[in-house]
């Protein structure tokens, strides 16, 4: 247990309502009783409302990577030729899945920071053989840059061979606009532990008609991972391994809320906290990553200050109660991540903005952490009426 007050401002794991850990901390049931399959059933038909799709949602227990390593696993075989559109760590990490099961991976290497361009893709897409399929990152969180995804998944399916649309979603479903059907993504993966509220441990996998006959022919060896029994035991409302239970108690509370708030909604809080993040960091003198227009709706990254050493820095930031995730591969050392997904209000970035503004100061930056606090807040409300507004 924390021993002090924490301001948990990762990208995930990340902050979970008093009533999502009281429901999983709820006694054990029988993953085989009638009980379990109608929480099953009721997180699965939520989650496809919150995310566009009329197809199925398949819960499995592991984190993320289990779900984007099943994604592959389950629609190729080795030898398929796949395009990684990599952006960041976790779309290299994608690209290194295919790669570990014998897909011959080509790869759209895009510089870290930025976001992937449509008709730099499609130029690819038409200057090759035809691809399988592509690995797309919605929103990568290594470097808080928000692919376009939507032009980026209708450049694929106009794309010669017809290529299966995979999509690392991890990081932005349930927080930010995504339609599964409707831009024609054939399977989305996401974890239980980022925008859904809940701790770590169920991965989420919405697999559309495509990649279900994809299925039939993919040759990649797969057991626990195997969509083929999971969607056996799902109709029965049970899943074939012992799953995490708990997790699921805590992450049927999450889609309640979400449901319970709407999408749009929740989609406007998360720009309302981002714009509130962007303007409290750029206001503390520290330099965005992302370029305006690509920015994550639920994670700020921005560049260290020149001289500013990351380990002191975060040390101090964490005896004064305040969590923020440093850079990751490349990036480490050189740039801060602020989380901010699930639950948060614009008030919890104000703070801390404020907390890293004091400590900047006392490592020698001159900088007014009540200004760059305040100037969070207004950023926030100021989309927040913007949005209300453009409705
Ligand atoms: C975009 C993205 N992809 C993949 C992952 C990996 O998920 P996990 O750590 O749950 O395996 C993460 C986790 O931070 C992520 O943000």
């Amino acid at each position: 247990m924390p021993t002090m007050h924490q301001n948990l401002r990762i990208p995930g794991p990340t902050p979970i309502p008093d009533e999502v850990r009281e429901a999983q901390s709820a006694p054990m049931i029988d993953h085989r009783g009638t009980e379990f399959g109608e929480m099953l059933r009721e997180i699965g038909s939520g989650i496809c409302e919150l995310i566009g799709t009329a197809h199925e949602v398949l819960l499995l227990t592991g984190s993320g990577t289990g779900a984007m390593e099943a994604a592959i696993v389950n629609t190729l075989s080795a030898g398929d030729r796949v395009l990684s559109v990599s952006i960041g760590s976790f779309g290299d990490r994608f690209a290194r899945i295919a790669e570990a099961y014998g897909a011959a991976v080509d790869r759209l290497e895009v510089e870290w920071g930025l976001a992937a361009d449509p008709a730099e893709l499609a130029h690819m897409l038409a200057a090759r053989d035809p691809y399988r399929a592509v690995l797309l990152t919605h929103n990568e969180t290594s470097t808080g840059v928000a692919n376009p995804l939507r032009e980026l998944v209708a450049v694929v399916r106009a794309a010669p061979g017809d290529p299966l649309v995979l999509v690392d979603g991890i990081s932005g479903l349930g927080a930010m606009p995504f339609e599964t059907d409707a831009w024609g993504i054939d399977l989305v993966v996401s974890a239980s532990q980022k925008a859904w509220m809940a701790s770590p441990g169920i991965a989420i996998a919405a697999v559309g008609e495509r990649a279900r006959t994809a299925e039939a022919t993919a040759r990649m060896p797969r057991y626990y991972w195997g969509f083929v029994e999971a969607r056996r035991w799902a109709e029965k409302g049970q899943t074939p391994w012992t799953p995490a239970i708990s997790v699921l108690y805590g992450l049927r509370v999450g889609v309640r809320r979400l449901r319970a708030e709407g999408r749009e909604a929740t989609w406007a809080r998360h720009q309302a906290v981002a714009a509130g993040a962007q303007a409290g960091l750029e206001a503390l003198g520290l330099r965005l990553v992302a370029p305006a227009g690509h920015r994550s709706p639920t994670v700020t990254a921005a560049w260290l200050p020149d001289g500013l050493e990351w380990p002191p820095f975060n040390a101090d930031m964490r005896s004064r109660g305040l969590v923020v995730a440093g850079g990751q591969d490349k990036l480490a050392g050189r740039i801060l991540r602020f989380g901010h997904m699930g639950m948060v209000e614009p008030a919890d970035l104000a703070e801390a903005v404020r907390v890293m503004g004091e400590t900047l100061r006392d490592h020698g930056h001159a900088v007014d952490p009540s200004a760059a606090a305040e100037a969070s807040m207004t950023a926030a409300g100021a989309t927040v009426e913007g949005v209300a507004t453009a409705r």
